[in-house]
């Protein structure tokens, strides 16, 4: 491989739902993971198999139906967690283990009560173990940013020694600054006697907000592999952000002339199948992909741009993917018509699917004049995310206005059957949810219930997201609908749904991720 081709590690599925509240189901997963695969990611990060049956789940899924992207599951250093991570990854066309173990002082004497010389062997057992299950291993050097250089620099050469092919240097509290990150990449390949022998890897969180700029200045340094995550989502205030760094590559080929795999056209999609997937919104100014990224406000800029886009625009919106949200059908539209936008859309829905989609498209088109592509986006996202429903929202009415209380008559099917109650609340919201508190008792805690209007216009379709914590796990439901309290009663359905897919699969001895 070229020495200027950079490699794209996406950790989404794995740092990336460790963000509280970013859960995936399986299926969503997979349709993320597809997606980053046929947009040219290198390496796919799936999850951490020993977490929970379910992460164990998505791996070996992930790895069943990526065709092109490595796909990687997570490990600490002992053999369980290793051998898991490889009985997981048995179905990958390439399939990488990524053992870490921390290295700084801090980590060494409080988390894990290790002596250095323990940690050492440590690592070379592990790399050992992982070595033997799968060729392609990568070892990361938790919070390597705060760990004594020297130490560092032993546990790279005894990793690479031990046979890891990829080593990783991850800011994992988002401490370091560019020059110094630059400063570790350039020393360990100063100092490291056999450090042409592994790919060195960057893994920087956001803490200070310097992730992406901390990833690049390790490129710089000669790092030739990038972990991101879209959006940047990840712990605490996230991972570097995916389209950030292969959009400054690309657009600064002059000072950084690194290339990736990346089809960059296909970054707002994605951008938007995640931002949908786990209802975190993007901020309207993030770079590449927020609502104003592209939007031009002021008079003198309006009119440069008029004159020649290059006086405001360092790359086209185009350029990744962010087209004109179009008027596209009606209600006179048919099945192929509709199969097609959603192809032009980046969906490609089975038959049953789509079927629903389209019966859901006909009557939102009889209640909606104009239907967008954002319209669309919501009800398929809306539609995927319905894969495993015990309870079903059949009718909702509500009683409200400036005379209280407010009431809410709801129907729901709890596996096959319906039942029907009135509730009253504070205001219609209130009333709803707990009219479905009254036909599916539960324990969970609302954490959160947000309301966002898909298009413009007073019709436009009410996307609400709710998210509910139960033991300290928390869960988030979408629901789409011109009516904002339908919609509402569906979100908070949805993430009931998912409370109870996390409670099949999340196994007794479940552990959190480390980072
Ligand atoms: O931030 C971190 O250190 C991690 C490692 C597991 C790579 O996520
Ligand atoms: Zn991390």
């Amino acid at each position: 491989m070229a020495d200027s081709r950079v490699l794209i590690f996406d950790t989404t599925l794995r740092d990336g739902e460790q963000s509280p509240g970013a859960s995936m189901t399986l299926e969503e997963k997979i349709q993320i993971a597809e997606f980053l695969d046929a947009m040219g990611v290198d390496i796919i990060e799936a999850g951490f198999p020993i977490a929970s049956n379910g992460d164990f789940e998505s791996v070996s899924e992930v790895s069943r139906v990526v065709k092109n992207a490595v796909v990687c599951g997570l490990a600490r250093a002992g053999a369980k967690d290793i051998d898991r991570a490889g009985e997981a990854l048995r179905q990958a066309k390439r399939g990488r283990i990524h053992t870490f173990i921390s290295t700084s002082p801090v980590h060494m004497k409080h988390k894990l009560q290790m002596e250095p010389e323990a940690v050492l062997d440590a690592v070379v057992r592990s790399v050992t173990m992982a070595r033997n299950l799968v060729e392609d291993v990568e070892w990361s050097a938790e919070d390597a940013t705060r760990t004594d250089r020297d130490f560092l620099c032993r546990c790279v050469e005894a990793a690479i020694k031990a046979g890891a092919t990829t080593i990783n240097i991850p800011d994992t509290v988002g401490y370091t600054m560019p020059q110094e990150y630059a400063e570790i990449i350039g020393m360990l390949r100063a100092r490291v006697p056999n450090i042409d022998q592994a790919v060195l890897s960057t893994h920087c969180h956001n803490d200070l907000g310097l992730a992406v700029a901390n990833s690049l200045a390790g490129v710089a340094a000669g790092a030739r592999q990038v972990e991101c995550t879209i959006n940047g989502i990840g712990e605490r205030a996230g991972n570097a952000a995916l389209e950030e760094v292969v959009m400054a590559l690309q657009v600064r080929q002059d000072i950084m002339p690194y290339q990736t795999g990346i089809q960059a056209a296909m970054i707002a999609r994605a951008s938007k199948l995640v931002s949908g997937i786990t209802s975190f919104p993007v901020q309207f100014n993030k770079a590449i992909v927020g609502q104003n990224a592209f939007a031009h406000e002021s008079g003198i800029h309006q009119d440069g741009m008029l004159k020649n886009n290059q006086t405001y625009e360092i790359m086209t919106p185009e350029s990744v993917g962010i087209t004109k949200s179009s008027l596209v059908m009606g209600k006179h539209s048919g099945r192929h018509a509709f199969r097609e936008k959603l192809k032009e859309l980046g969906y490609d829905l089975g038959e049953n699917a789509m079927e629903d989609a389209f019966v859901r498209f006909k009557a939102l088109a009889d209640k909606k004049k104009h239907l967008f592509d954002d319209d669309l986006v919501a009800l398929v996202d809306d539609e995927v995310s319905r894969g495993n429903e015990h309870i079903r929202v059949i009718s909702l009415r509500v009683v409200a206005g400036s005379f209280g209380p407010q009431e809410a008559t709801l129907e729901l099917e709890v596996d096959g059957v319906v039942e029907k109650t009135t509730a009253t609340g504070d205001g219609p919201v209130d009333a709803t949810f707990n009219a479905i508190k009254a036909l599916f008792p539960h324990e969970a805690r609302l954490q959160l219930f947000k309301v966002h209007a898909v298009t413009e216009g007073t019709d436009a379709q009410a996307e609400v997201s709710v998210r509910l914590e139960e033991n300290g796990k928390s869960v988030t439901g979408r629901g789409t609908d011109t009516d904002t309290l339908v919609a509402s009663a569906r979100a908070y359905v949805s993430a009931l749904n998912r409370l109870l897919v996390k409670r099949q699969r999340t196994a007794p001895e479940a552990l959190r991720a480390a980072t």
